[in-house]
């Protein structure tokens, strides 16, 4: 068996990264992770300018104990937009296969200097320019390259590899390839139309799993790359691939890392700022507020933040805070005399959330209502970022959720929209 490094950046435990991690936990690859716990050093805005430099240093530093090791393969991934689809016997047979000692992944842009884009050698088919999210190579080679020149942290990782991969004495001298075809890795920014999720064939009685193919290069890459704004795309992937979701066991991932608040004390439970917004004359308003309150949670690790544009409402916010107002840590109220914008209040709110120190924030319209009572500690309990409840209404189509979204940002239908609406497809099965 060869011995390989797998290598990754992540500052800190964001979805992404954790993702990243589970991804590779059922592949059964271990990542070293470089960079935890320390302050981001690669530049200010890594998703809309150049930088990343400090990934080469990093990654530089972590080879030096194995440098004279020279079997060993090293596998690089960025760390918060990456999957693993499949694991290092298949990865190594197809790096081979290649007959490159380095590889890179490609994509469709040349970035993040486009007129280096003519320097490029012509490809037949694929992608022509090299991404750096990825790449594998023997250690001799990969450390010759990461040691070609000095890079600032600051700088840009993907124009120092293009540059070197460019210079052609170099590319042939260290057999430095890109996987044009997405044989191994598959960046998805200009290939998200490219790509399809397939249900593997299986026999009565078996649970099917899911994998990606690339339809245009006819391969099934083993690592997606969700660089740029294609990191939608890569999340719709991940709620099935690798292993995530299946129709007898439902998403097999979304119960790690979840916390059990069950035998917490409630003074150890985390303040919860709920901020509902009452934009509209509402029907039921009163219910709807007797269902939050309903909530089982203590009232006394909760903030209530109600922002109340209608004027018939008033009444209702008023008889329902002073009937309950008194239990709860805190409550504001913005009335419609105030004449307070919505966003102005939505704006506060978060304000507010912050300086009295909640631990989280609980948004609800005044048309939302939460009927079952275990809503706020059920998800508290998924111990997400960001977490909300499916809301549908019976017999229709309509939901709070999206699927999926259009270029400019708004809603677009995904396949798999109804049967999540539908509750025949859910992320979350509570049991
Ligand atoms: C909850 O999530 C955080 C951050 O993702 C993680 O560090 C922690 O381990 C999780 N808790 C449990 C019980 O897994
Ligand atoms: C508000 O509360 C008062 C006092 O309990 C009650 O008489 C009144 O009917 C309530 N108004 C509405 C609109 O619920």
């Amino acid at each position: 068996m060869i011995d390989v490094l797998v290598f990754t950046v992540a500052t800190e435990a964001k979805d992404g990264f954790m993702r990243y991690m589970d991804s590779a936990k059922e592949v059964k690859i271990k990542p070293i992770v470089l960079g935890f716990g320390q302050q981001w050093k690669g530049g200010d805005d890594i998703r809309r300018k150049p930088g990343g430099g400090w990934k080469i240093n990093l990654l530089k530093e972590a080879l030096v104990p194995y440098k004279d090791d020279k079997d060993k393969i090293v596998l690089f991934t960025d760390g918060y937009d990456v999957i693993f689809v499949d694991g290092l016997k298949e990865i190594i047979q197809r790096f081979q296969k290649t007959n490159a000692r380095v590889l890179f992944g490609a994509e469709s842009y040349c970035w993040p200097d486009p007129e280096l884009a003519p320097k490029y050698p012509e490809i037949k088919e694929g992608k022509r320019f090299l991404n750096s999210g990825m790449y594998i190579g023997h250690i001799t080679e990969i450390i010759d390259l990461l040691e070609r020149d000095t890079i600032e942290d600051t700088a840009d990782d993907q124009l120092f590899f293009t540059k070197a991969y460019l210079d052609e004495d170099y590319r042939n001298k260290i057999q430095m390839k890109l996987d044009h075809k997405s044989e191994i890795f598959q960046n998805i920014n200009g290939a998200t139309m490219d790509l399809e999720i397939f249900k593997s064939e299986v026999k009565e009685g078996a649970t099917e799993t899911y994998y990606v193919k690339n339809l245009v290069t006819h391969t099934e890459p083993l690592i997606l790359h969700g660089n740029g704004p294609s990191k939608t795309t890569l999340n719709y992937i991940g709620n099935y691939v690798p292993n995530v979701w299946n129709s007898k066991e439902g998403c097999r991932m979304c119960e790690n890392r979840q916390i059990d608040l069950k035998d917490k004390p409630a003074s150890k439970l985390p303040i919860v700022f709920i901020a509902i917004f009452i934009e509209l004359n509402t029907p039921f308003l009163e219910e709807q507020l007797e269902k939050i309150h309903a909530l089982e949670y203590p009232k006394e690790r909760i903030h209530l933040f109600i922002h109340n544009s209608a004027k018939y409402h008033a009444i209702h916010v008023k008889n329902f805070t002073e009937k309950y107002g008194s239990e709860y840590i805190s409550v504001k109220q913005i009335t419609p005399e105030d004449g307070t914008a919505e966003w102005t209040a939505r704006d506060l709110s978060l304000d507010q959330c912050l300086a009295k120190n909640c631990d989280l924030y609980f948004s609800v319209d005044s048309i939302a209502h939460i009927d079952n009572p275990h809503t706020l500690r059920l998800l508290i309990q998924q111990n997400r970022t960001v977490v909300g409840p499916m809301l549908t209404r019976p017999g229709k189509a309509w939901s709070n959720f999206w699927g999926a979204l259009t270029k400019d940002g708004f809603y677009a239908r995904s396949n798999d929209y109804m049967d999540i609406a539908h509750n025949e497809k859910s992320m979350f099965w509570i049991k």
